[in-house]
């Protein structure tokens, strides 16, 4: 079996992520690789539709609920896209993936990570990606540049603690996972942001091969 590659991206909102992602995916197939672009929460018609009710304003939920309406698009996710395009050698880029749990229902709501890993093992199943980009920007900068949205959503509504803890999260879960997560500083100019995207891939294909 020929088995693609599974990368995905991370960060606080408005950390920058969507630029690199189309970046990435252009210096990818540059290169001659098979590609399938996906998100989280979203990738089918299912998911999309729980990552609507996930982001929709009016909906007030609990912090369980959240985590499980995230898995549950996340285990669609996995069933119909990621894992068929990775066993005929296509190569998947997430924008997010379960390290967003991790920091937004985990970090953020507060979430127990113990809860979060039983969902993580038993949704995934053994799947982890082979590289995650993080994209690291402090909060202030972050929200900074969400500032102008006309519409947030029901994350980006959030206020600066919340979005503390989720960078802190995000920070912890990096520590825990070194080989995998790789952080970006991203407060730099988007030309050298990508500049470290185009190192890390470079390093990532030469190591992969
Ligand atoms: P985002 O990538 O920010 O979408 P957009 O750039 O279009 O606004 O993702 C939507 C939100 O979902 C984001 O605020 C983080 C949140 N999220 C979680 O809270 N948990 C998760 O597991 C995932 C995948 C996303």
């Amino acid at each position: 079996m020929n088995s693609g590659k599974f990368i995905t991206l991370e960060g606080i909102d408005g950390a920058g992520k969507s630029t690199q992602l189309e970046y990435l995916t252009a210096l990818l197939q540059q290169k001659g690789q098979t590609l399938v672009v996906t998100r989280e929460p979203g990738g089918t018609p299912l998911g999309e539709r729980l990552r609507a009710l996930l982001l929709d304003q009016s909906n007030a939920m609990h912090r369980e609920t959240e985590a499980l309406l995230m898995f549950a698009a996340r285990r669609e996710h996995i069933d119909k896209v990621i894992t068929p395009a990775l066993q005929n050698g296509t190569w998947v880029i997430s924008d997010r993936f379960t390290d967003a749990s991790f920091a937004y229902q985990g970090g953020g709501r507060g979430l127990n990570w113990d809860k979060l890993t039983l969902l993580e093992q038993w949704v995934q199943d053994g799947l982890q990606p082979d590289l995650t980009l993080f994209f690291d920007v402090p909060v202030e900068v972050g929200l900074q540049r969400i500032s102008t949205i006309k519409t947030p959503d029901r994350f980006e509504r959030e206020q600066q603690d919340f979005f503390q803890r989720v960078r802190d999260a995000y920070l912890a879960r990096a520590r825990q996972h070194p080989r995998r997560i790789h952080i970006i500083d991203a407060r730099q100019s988007v030309s050298a942001v990508r500049a470290e995207v185009t190192s890390m891939v470079e390093t990532f294909l030469t190591d992969s091969r």
